[in-house]
């Protein structure tokens, strides 16, 4: 029998009096309601690494930092990852972008959701982390969960809470549903080895076979 994937919702702003753990318990409280994975928050507090001073790239050597070399195995470890992410000048916290920074084949060929909010749903903050995770080959999905500024400001200002937003839950529900299919296709195994089938064109399907022979670089390699 397939185990259960593990999948890492990942706490991204790290200050004092964040807003980041609302939306992260509310998701985490959804998601463990369900039988087909298992989950567990990590916060990038308990990660506080420093601003990227490593003196060889990670694709050379892992990091010498030891909370960098545990913020990596603690990223391996999982089979899957949801992003909480605030949106700061338009784009991701940099201590978001700082501890992706640090890792290497630890997220590579891994399927990752979004859960944003700010303004516009934080809509610019995971659009950049699509691209930046595409750098590190991550599968990410096409749609994410979005809380937007109305919602904030109920429960900042007006006492308000997730559960005056019932809608948001249906966004939860059907985002679970697509990643669930990403994570039958990866199973700790690379997405492109799982043999692509069925709704993929024939040019997808060439594509994913290239891939298949794309090495995948590792450490001291
Ligand atoms: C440095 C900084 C930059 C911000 N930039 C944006 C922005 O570009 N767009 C936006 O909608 N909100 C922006 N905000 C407001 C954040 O969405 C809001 O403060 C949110 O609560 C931040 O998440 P946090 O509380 O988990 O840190 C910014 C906040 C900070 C602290």
């Amino acid at each position: 029998m397939q185990r259960r994937p593990k999948i890492g919702i990942i706490i991204s702003t790290t200050r004092p009096g964040r807003f980041a753990d609302i939306p992260t318990n509310w998701l985490f409280n959804i998601a463990k309601e369900r039988n087909d994975a298992d989950f567990e928050i990590v916060d990038l507090r308990d990660y506080p690494m420093p601003f990227f001073e490593e003196k060889v790239p990670l694709h050379v050597a892992p990091p010498l930092n030891e909370v960098a070399l545990r913020w990596g195995e603690k990223v391996a470890s999982l089979d899957g990852y949801i992003f909480v992410t605030a949106e700061y000048n338009h784009s991701i916290p940099a201590v978001l972008k700082n501890a992706l920074d640090y890792l290497w084949s630890e997220i590579h060929r891994k399927p990752a959701g979004f859960l944003g909010y700010g303004g516009g749903g934080a809509a610019r903050a995971v659009e950049h982390l699509r691209n930046i995770l595409a750098t590190a080959q991550v599968a990410s999905l096409p749609r994410a969960v979005h809380i937007g500024m109305i919602e904030m400001m109920g429960m900042m200002r007006e006492g308000k809470s997730m559960a005056d937003y019932p809608y948001l839950d249906d966004y939860v529900q059907a985002d679970a549903g697509r990643a669930r299919l990403v994570g039958q296709h990866t199973q700790g195994r690379p997405l492109w080895r799982q043999g692509c089938r069925g709704s993929l064109s024939s040019g997808h399907q060439e594509s994913a076979k290239v891939a298949t022979t794309v090495p995948i670089p590792a450490y001291g390699h």
